[in-house]
């Protein structure tokens, strides 16, 4: 176990009254606002169809926001996204920060997260490349110490014993894991995992959870982490979720059987 992470202070998510359309008819995201600081863990909870891949999406830089907060009372509010106190996103567009502030972040996706034709080892390497030259990214060769580094986090997420198998050969739960190892090799400062339990078993589920938070605690990496299942949520602090409901975000999230946890997700402050 590690000792816990020290104090938190830098803003390394804002949200600033995000809005975003689709069609113009239904939004999707309804001003949305909150701020993530370094070190903490913070759930996102909601129902199919709420918006959490979309907000987790306009926040590694992967889909604009609208121009404006949409609503009947905002006006012309412009929303933002600013990551590590440089803007992402700003007056519904991309910035051109945002190809250095990905490399800043890992994101786990629900499932397709690795390529299925190559080695885990490989797929973690991969995670090397936003800070390799284009040169070397293009050939693909990656060297003894990467390897090295790849295997340290395969060790990590408990699946070092998979690093040979290539990544379709990986049960869900796995390709999870070797997808979280991927984001270590990266040095990824703030890990965003939109619904990665979703298709798991409940062990599997609650392994990848558990080394979510084991990297929350022990490396201080900021975590965001999208869920439709409010019993997994329930094992984070109240301040550690948000529910979203129709674009709108809530917080904290109801629910009345909570605690029964026999994981320790919980922080130490
Ligand atoms: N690229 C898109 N084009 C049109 N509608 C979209 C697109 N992406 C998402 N939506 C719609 O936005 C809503 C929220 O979707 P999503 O963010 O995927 O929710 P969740 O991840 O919570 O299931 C859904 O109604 C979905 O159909
Ligand atoms: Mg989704």
């Amino acid at each position: 176990m590690c000792d816990g992470a020290a104090g938190m202070s830098e803003a390394v998510v804002e949200v600033r009254r995000v809005s975003k359309s689709f069609d113009w008819r239904r939004p999707v995201l309804r001003d949305v606002s909150f701020s993530l600081r370094r070190g903490e863990m913070v759930a996102l909870i909601g129902a199919s169809g709420s918006g959490k891949s979309t907000l987790v999406r306009a926040i590694a830089g992967l889909v604009p926001i609208d121009k404006s907060a949409t609503g009947d009372d905002l006006g012309a509010a412009t929303g933002e996204i600013v990551l590590f106190g440089e803007p992402m996103q700003r007056r519904g567009r991309i910035t051109r920060a945002a190809k250095r502030l990905r490399v800043r972040i890992g994101v786990v996706f629900q499932q397709f997260n690795l390529v299925p034709r190559l080695s885990v080892l490989t797929n973690v390497c991969l995670g090397l490349l936003g800070q390799m030259s284009f040169f070397h990214g293009s050939i693909g060769r990656f060297t003894a110490v990467d390897k090295r580094r790849a295997m340290q986090a395969l060790v990590r997420v408990g699946i070092a014993d998979q690093a040979l198998k290539r990544g379709a050969e990986l049960s869900g739960g796995q390709q999870q894991r070797a997808a979280i190892a991927r984001t270590l090799v990266q040095r990824a400062e703030l890990l965003i995992a939109d619904e990665p339990i979703a298709s798991l078993d409940p062990s599997a589920a609650r392994r990848v959870m558990d080394i979510l938070a084991d990297l929350n605690r022990c490396d201080r990496i900021t975590v965001l982490v999208s869920l439709h299942q409010v019993e997994y949520a329930a094992l984070l602090p109240a301040h550690h979720r948000a529910s979203i409901r129709r674009g709108r975000l809530r917080r904290p999230v109801k629910r009345a059987d909570a605690g029964a946890a026999d994981v320790d997700l919980r922080r130490r402050q």
